[in-house]
């Protein structure tokens, strides 16, 4: 599987010119206002009510012109992977330039020792220590060391769902050709009634024979939030291993890493944190490590020591230094803002398009369920003819999810997103219920 693919088969001239117009000098006039802009709003967050900022556009705005976004195309496809902006970009150019003086030298004596920091600062925002987290390059490096290295017997079950990442479920299937484990996955409805129902729907297929279980924060097909430190808490109880798969809840909503409780969180810093595409972390927690089978070699596998999970060859520091500049732009807009912010902007199609009784949410609205992302199905059109039709026609890029009953279009606007590109979207959208898909899509 390369990248998403989760199908079977794999306006007016003048609102789009709203907000597909910034001219260049603009574009260098707003370029370092806005990360000093950010900086300044997340230092005073205790005074703005981060609900109150959410509709401010005259502090958006700002921040959607820190990225160098291609404004001739409109992309609502944020949850698979993210544009970063300006000075996390600088930054990667810069060390990726130094790396190349001397690559053996300034590789691996100057800037590899630089990831320390990187390290401390990732930690503080996730809420762990620096001593539990391993850098890696995504949520899947993290979750296949966390899933391949556990100790497991013949008949030892993992639990989890199956609407949980497809590389993660093979990643178990894989286990069981080999292993003789035991993968036990079970359906959720879209979306549940409350999140109780999630923790119970794990608590009951728990067997005697159970020994972890693998659970998403934010689930990929609609971004169905899990009560994930419940349910760590109740398989805690119960001597259960716990990974969780938080591609998309760090960076998006707001929670403190270490009260989740897990024994094993990985995501991706390339989704909503911004960072470089290539960069994810993994956290494992402290009395874990030793025991656990790092996926590449380690001069000592049973080491105490998490760097043994960072053993993958040579590889460039870049992306890792520039984890900290993503960070620095994250804490300047405030993660309380960006996650209120995100709601709003979700909020703004959500609310428009549930009006009409051909549209059907497969993702929940409420706030504790969801944030930037829904799936949304469109009673007698085509998923995949619609999406098609909306890049074609109308270049807004968006995602067809096929999988079980879900059938529809997954949106994930994201903080560089003006209003103007989801108004235009939700047109488009309304133009097609009313008048059908034209004969040539
Ligand atoms: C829930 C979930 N887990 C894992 C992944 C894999 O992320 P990556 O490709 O960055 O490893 C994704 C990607 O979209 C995802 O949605």
């Amino acid at each position: 599987m390369v990248g998403e693919d989760f199908t079977p088969a794999s306006t007016t001239r003048r609102r789009f010119m709203g907000f597909v117009a910034v001219g260049a000098m603009g574009y260098v006039a707003f370029r370092d206002g806005a990360v000093s802009l950010a900086c300044a709003a997340g230092k005073d967050a205790s005074s703005d009510s981060a609900g109150a900022l959410a509709g401010d556009e005259s502090f958006w705005s700002h921040i959607q012109q820190a990225f160098a976004v291609d404004r001739s195309v409109i992309n609502l496809n944020n949850g698979g992977v993210n544009p970063s902006p300006r000075m996390t970009q600088d930054a990667l150019r810069r060390h990726l330039e130094f790396s190349n003086q001397i690559p053996s030298r300034n590789l691996w004596h100057v800037l590899d020792p630089q990831i320390e920091l990187v390290r401390q600062r990732l930690a503080r925002q996730f809420g762990c220590d620096a001593e539990e987290l391993a850098i890696t390059r995504n949520t899947s490096e993290s979750l296949e060391i966390a899933l391949y290295g556990l100790d497991l017997e013949p008949g030892d079950e993992i639990l989890t769902t199956d609407q949980d990442y497809p590389r993660m479920i093979n990643t178990l299937k894989q286990r069981e050709q080999r292993d003789g484990i035991k993968l036990v996955t079970f359906d959720i409805p879209n979306p549940p009634g409350s999140l109780a129902e999630l923790t119970r729907a794990f608590e009951s297929r728990v067997t005697s024979r159970t020994r972890a279980l693998l659970v998403s924060h934010m689930t990929t097909y609609t971004g169905q939030v899990f009560p994930v430190a419940d349910v760590c808490r109740m398989a805690r109880a119960k001597g259960i291993t716990t990974i969780v798969d938080g591609a998309h809840a760090f960076g998006q909503i707001v929670y403190d890493g270490g009260a989740v409780g897990a024994d094993f969180y990985g995501t991706s810093l390339h989704k909503w944190l911004h960072a470089p595409i290539g960069t994810g972390f993994l956290y494992v927690r402290r009395d874990r490590i030793e025991r656990h089978w790092p996926l590449m070699a380690a001069p000592d596998p049973r080491a105490n020591d998490i760097r043994k999970f960072e053993e993958i060859g040579t590889h460039p520091s870049a992306p890792r230094l520039a984890i900290a500049e993503a960070l620095v732009f994250q804490e300047g807009i405030g993660p309380k803002r960006k996650e209120a912010r995100l709601r709003f902007l979700r909020d703004r199609f959500a609310k428009r398009l549930t009006q009409n009784d051909r549209v059907r949410f497969f993702t929940s609205l409420k706030p504790e369920q969801s944030c930037a992302i829904a799936t949304i199905g469109f009673e007698g059109i085509g998923t995949a003819a619609l999406q098609s039709h909306l890049w074609k026609k109308h270049k807004i890029y968006t995602i067809a999810i096929r999988y079980g009953k879900i059938d529809g279009l997954r949106i994930s606007p994201n903080v560089y997103t003006t209003l103007g590109e989801i108004d235009f979207f939700c047109d488009v959208v309304e133009g097609v219920i009313r008048n059908g898909l034209p004969k040539s899509v």
